[in-house]
């Protein structure tokens, strides 16, 4: 969408996976779906790093409102969970620097429930520019699908028409896949972002399933992303409990190498540091942000490794390689950049460095030598490529 924003991937954090719809605050007030989640979180990005990082958008996600609007049909929030109401919240995070996300569904109803948006865009997109909202995430439950095109366009420009610059994240393709195939000249026209998914969970078999799904569509989808317009393989669940370490490395490394939004949904306050420093990473962050915003794409896929790589600017190039065997110990890939689809860029020669799963520098390599990179048991190897 050529609306100024999200010119690099998005960045953030999204309370969807890691909290979903909490909505007991009376038993479970420090993880309810609540004003205080995304002030403590906004709180935490700010003096733990993550905002010098690169990290922006603090989004809530389903199950917010209140179950009625207001009399003038206006969406409220839940009044019980946000005392302040949005507008109040959105003037916290912005004084924090930061950047306030909110939720909607163009169907009747959210996902978990609560009032959708049909019959109501022009209503709801001016609500969220004047509780001066930075981002919306537009879900497409409850909607006949022979109508998801007109909705996702419509809320586009009732958004446009705020005159408020708002980014707009759509799922529009996810919810269109099971019936045809989506024009995504379309969805890159309307929105900022697209799902083209299924929904991430905290496990390395949903992260797996994701980057199948991503590398068997990569001929129809990795066209369509760049600056302005990018495909969502959803959230990092990095930092929670169902990813190893190696397998949060590959999370981390292939979200970078997609061109993915980088949205976090974990608990920022309380990360394991290993973890934080693997989402703060700055040179995996410079990846995923490279200015040039082609998207990455699987090259390979060799005695259980697959081979990744995204054209960067300058002519670099970042790889990816990811040890797809979960039996046995970190097994060695052997890597002649002449056999990269890619080798041009190192003629006659080409500067390589490792980034995970440590900062390693390997120097000069021609085309012909051979290089061995270890990668772990459904870990990942990242490497940039610079001519010289
Ligand atoms: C489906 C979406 O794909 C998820 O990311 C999340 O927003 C839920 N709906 C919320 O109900």
């Amino acid at each position: 969408l050529d609306n100024g924003l999200a010119l690099k991937p998005t960045m953030g954090w999204l309370h969807w996976e890691r909290f979903m719809c909490n909505v007991d605050c009376y038993t479970d007030p420090n993880n309810c779906i609540s004003e205080n989640l995304y002030m403590q979180m906004a709180d935490v990005m700010v003096t733990e790093g993550w905002k010098e990082a690169g990290y922006e958008y603090v989004c809530i996600d389903d199950c917010w409102p209140s179950h009625q609007r207001d009399a003038k049909g206006r969406l409220q929030a839940d009044p019980k969970r946000f005392p302040r109401g949005i507008k109040k919240l959105a003037d916290y995070v912005h004084s924090k620097g930061l950047k306030l996300g909110i939720y909607a569904d163009l169907g009747t109803l959210t996902c978990g429930g609560f009032p959708g948006s049909l019959g109501y865009y022009d209503i709801d997109a001016q609500t969220f520019a004047d509780w001066g909202v930075d981002l919306l995430k537009f879900d497409g439950c409850y909607m006949k699908w022979t109508l998801l095109g007109e909705g996702y366009t419509n809320m586009s420009i009732a958004l446009n028409q705020t005159g408020r610059s708002i980014l707009y994240s759509c799922e529009w393709p996810l919810y269109e896949w099971s019936y045809h195939q989506p024009d995504y000249a379309a969805i890159r026209k309307a929105c900022n972002h697209w799902r083209n998914y299924a929904d991430v969970y905290d496990s390395w078999d949903s992260v797996k399933t994701i980057l199948d799904w991503t590398a068997d569509h990569q001929d129809v989808i990795v066209p369509a992303a760049g600056p302005g317009g990018w495909n969502d393989p959803d959230m990092l669940v990095i930092g929670n409990f169902g990813l190893s370490h190696a397998q949060q490395e590959s999370q981390m490394a292939l979200w970078a190498i997609m061109a993915a939004p980088l949205l976090m949904s974990n608990d920022l306050r309380d990360i394991c540091p290993r973890s934080k420093q693997l989402l703060q990473n700055t040179r995996i962050i410079a990846i995923s942000q490279d200015p040039l915003g082609r998207q990455g794409y699987r090259t390979a896929k060799v005695d259980s490794f697959e081979v990744w790589e995204r054209p960067l600017s300058g002519g670099r190039l970042a790889l990816a390689v990811m040890n797809k065997q979960e039996m046995g110990g970190p097994r060695g890939f052997p890597l002649t950049l002449a056999t990269l689809p890619s080798w041009k860029i190192c003629h006659p020669q080409c500067n390589v460095t490792q980034v995970l799963p440590s900062y390693n520098e390997l120097g000069v390599q021609t085309l012909l030598s051979k290089l061995v990179v270890v990668v772990n048991p459904s870990g990942t190897a990242l490497l940039t490529v610079t001519p010289i």
